[in-house]
């Protein structure tokens, strides 16, 4: 304990405001998620366009998200050091980390489009098939993977033990909100496969017909995905 307090600060508040804007982030995206699903809250303030209010969530995500960032950052130079990552070495593997995480994040949103990556799905605004490429197939979260290793780069950049305390609650909370959203975003999903299968089952295609169906399931699976447009 006499460690963790000769190392970490808490008695600052700019500790607790990172700890207050590290929680409320996900916390706000996922409420507002769902609440667009349910109740259509942002597509109805965006007067009746889903598109529009999902590029206003994702523009209102993306200011929270530097806002944090930069209370992380505020943070951590009043913390105490830690002069052991004073050396070289530890600045060059807080750079890779901190390339690696920025990798996986701008990787996965290029994948992923500003749709994907801000929560289109719970507007009706669907991908058309689950991404598998780059960086999907190194891990199955890479938004929240390359995140957190933002944080544990801009830690040990501050050479600041307390940004590695601040990194283990970025990652709880990033584990909490991926349970509760990787079960939401598959639901939605499992809802639209099982639509597409009954608009190819309604114009006589066998399911998985594959020759000579292969003219008819784009639109099939368009026309779907129109629907639930609509229907959203
Ligand atoms: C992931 O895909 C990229 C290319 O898209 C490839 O270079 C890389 O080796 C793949 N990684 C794994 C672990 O499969």
């Amino acid at each position: 304990m006499s460690a963790l307090s000769r190392y970490v600060d808490l008695s600052q508040p700019s500790m607790w405001v990172a700890v207050g804007s590290i929680c409320f982030n996900p916390l706000f995206w996922n409420f507002v998620a769902r609440q667009e699903y349910r109740n259509k809250l942002l597509t109805k303030l965006a007067l009746g366009r889903p598109y529009l209010g999902c590029y206003l969530l994702g523009v209102t995500i993306f200011g929270l998200g530097i806002l944090r960032d930069h209370l992380y950052q505020h943070a951590l130079s009043e913390q105490p050091t830690l002069p052991l990552l004073h050396y070289t070495e530890f600045k060059l593997v807080a750079a890779a980390v901190f390339a690696w995480g920025s990798i996986l994040v701008g990787s996965s949103m290029w994948a992923l489009g500003y749709t994907g990556t801000y929560l289109g799905d719970y507007f009706g605004i669907l991908m058309d098939h689950k991404v598998e490429s780059f960086p999907f197939n190194v891990t199955s979260s890479p938004m929240y993977t390359g995140s957190t290793l933002c944080f544990l780069g801009t830690a040990l950049w501050y050479e600041a033990p307390a940004g590695l305390l601040l990194t283990l609650l970025v990652y709880v909370v990033y584990q909490v909100a991926l349970s509760y959203e990787d079960p939401f975003t598959g639901a939605i999903y499992a809802r639209r496969e099982a639509e597409r299968a009954a608009a190819a089952k309604g114009k006589g295609q066998p399911a998985g017909a594959l020759e000579g169906g292969d003219g008819d399931a784009p639109e099939a699976s368009t026309s779907a995905v129109r629907r639930r447009r609509g229907e959203l």
